[in-house]
């Protein structure tokens, strides 16, 4: 594909942000890009996504390809065990890039199905998925990079005990563990178990590793095209390695760092391809935890157009103007139908007589953008080329890269995450987990 720009700007939120406005982002974007490119800035020591997808090592792709036809060949379902960063990426992929009702295509073109645990810690969730699996045979993926959160941990000592229960010895020949090489808790059982293990590399922090094995092992046993999505990647990296507004990741970044600044609190991610909802997931958490510190950053939220203009569509349209909108726009769709003729036009349809499904979701797009800018929310509008492998994986790198220079710009550190650690101390020491005695008496004396 070249240098050929893949993701398109079809509005750039004018008349909100004047182009000598973003020009004056310009040696702001530079430093940043120094910053990135030279590992000088904070948080440095993860940039390793950077080239991740050009230097992909081609044993460890072929490793997991392996592993993913072996899955796919003894199993009806795979039980992916993750939470954050170790989960929303691969969610994301499948459900954008499989079919809408995957379950339901006949034996020969339905895929592995693949469940996701881990990712909370609902009683109702597990016991109603243990109770599921015995119809089926089951290959299990369970994901943490530091081997330690618990939720995912939890999930993972329930299946484990059921796994070994079913499947005797074979059971480790089922289970494929995808963590750190040396550290945590997962690390040490996997090699005591012998399961079959695939790193995530040190520099990589969670929500910017969907395209290590933690996507991609899923992904392979799911019958994604892992070198595509890989692909789209590498040519991610080389279109939008330019310090300045050329760069469209930039560009972006430079327009939401304007519009936070002119006093807008929450950036919205819209598309109306309901295959794109679990990609809004992966924004919320790229964005989110990537800016939300100090006090500042933009609240990542998502929404499913035209399904929430008719729920969120009044607040965004009329509520307070404390938004913009980044809408994602799909150019050419999986599939298209045609608006079928009706006698006697009863329903008063007949207008739309012969027009493409996919044009009238165009135009209520087109059509909201309007109304809402008009309304007085910016719109930024990117065009997304299709819905196959190769576009999601310059998707992914495009927002990473787009939030390292937002993250930047913003004056905060976009590789950590210490505001995630709160809620776990304080759960660990209501939980008593030995350890956290100190921060048991001090919460207890809180009342
Ligand atoms: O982005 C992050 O680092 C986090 O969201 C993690 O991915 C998440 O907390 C899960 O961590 P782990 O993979 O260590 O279980």
């Amino acid at each position: 594909m070249g240098y050929w720009r893949m993701i398109r700007f079809l509005h750039k939120a004018e008349p909100f942000v004047e182009q000598r406005e973003l020009e004056l982002q310009v040696p702001f974007i530079q430093t940043a890009h120094s910053l990135i490119h030279d590992r000088s800035g904070a948080g440095s020591d993860f940039l390793g996504w950077l080239h991740l997808a050009s230097e992909f090592p081609e044993e460890q792709l072929s490793r997991i390809e392996a592993a993913g036809r072996r899955i796919a060949k003894d199993s009806d379902v795979l039980v992916v065990i993750g939470i954050g960063g170790s989960y929303l990426g691969a969610r994301a992929a499948l459900n954008l890039l499989q079919h809408s009702f995957p379950d339901m295509l006949p034996a020969d073109r339905r895929p592995l199905r693949v469940v996701f645990a881990g990712n909370q810690m609902s009683s109702t969730y597990m016991s109603e998925l243990l109770e599921v699996l015995d119809g089926y045979e089951v290959s299990v993926n369970v994901i943490s990079k530091s081997g330690t959160t618990t939720e995912p941990a939890l999930a993972f000592r329930i299946l484990q005990d059921y796994m070994t229960k079913r499947y005797g010895q074979d059971a480790s020949k089922r289970i494929y563990a995808t963590t750190d090489k040396a550290k945590g808790a997962l690390r040490k059982l996997s090699d005591e178990m012998g399961y079959e293990t695939f790193v995530i590399p040190d520099d990589v922090g969670g929500r910017f590793s969907v395209l290590t094995p933690v996507g991609l092992l899923p992904f392979a046993a799911a019958g994604i095209n892992i070198r595509d999505l890989l692909k789209g990647a590498a040519d991610a990296e080389k279109d939008l390695a330019t310090p300045d507004l050329s760069n469209p990741a930039y560009e972006y970044a430079a327009l939401r760092s304007i519009l936070y600044h002119k006093g807008k609190a929450a950036e919205m991610f819209v598309s109306y391809e309901p295959g794109l909802h679990y990609v809004g997931e992966w924004l919320k958490q790229l964005f989110g935890e990537s800016e939300g510190k100090d006090h500042k950053g933009l609240l990542p939220v998502s929404a499913d157009f035209s399904t929430d203009l008719h729920s969120l569509g009044q607040f965004v349209q009329d509520g307070a103007r404390i938004l913009f909108e980044t809408v994602l726009k799909v150019k050419d769709v999986r599939r298209d139908l045609t608006v079928n003729n009706m006698a006697g036009d009863p329903d008063g349809l007949n207008y739309l007589t012969g027009k493409s499904w996919r044009s009238i979701n165009d135009t209520a797009l087109d059509a909201t953008v309007l109304a809402h800018t008009t309304g007085g929310v910016p719109n930024i509008v990117l065009e997304i080329p299709d819905m196959t492998e190769y576009s999601l994986g310059y998707m992914f790198y495009f927002f990473e890269k787009a939030v390292a220079m937002s993250g930047y710009l913003l004056g905060v550190n976009p590789f950590d995450q210490p505001g995630v650690e709160t809620y776990k101390t304080n759960m660990f020491a209501m939980l008593g987990k030995p350890g956290y005695e100190k921060q048991r008496e001090v919460l207890s004396n809180r009342g």
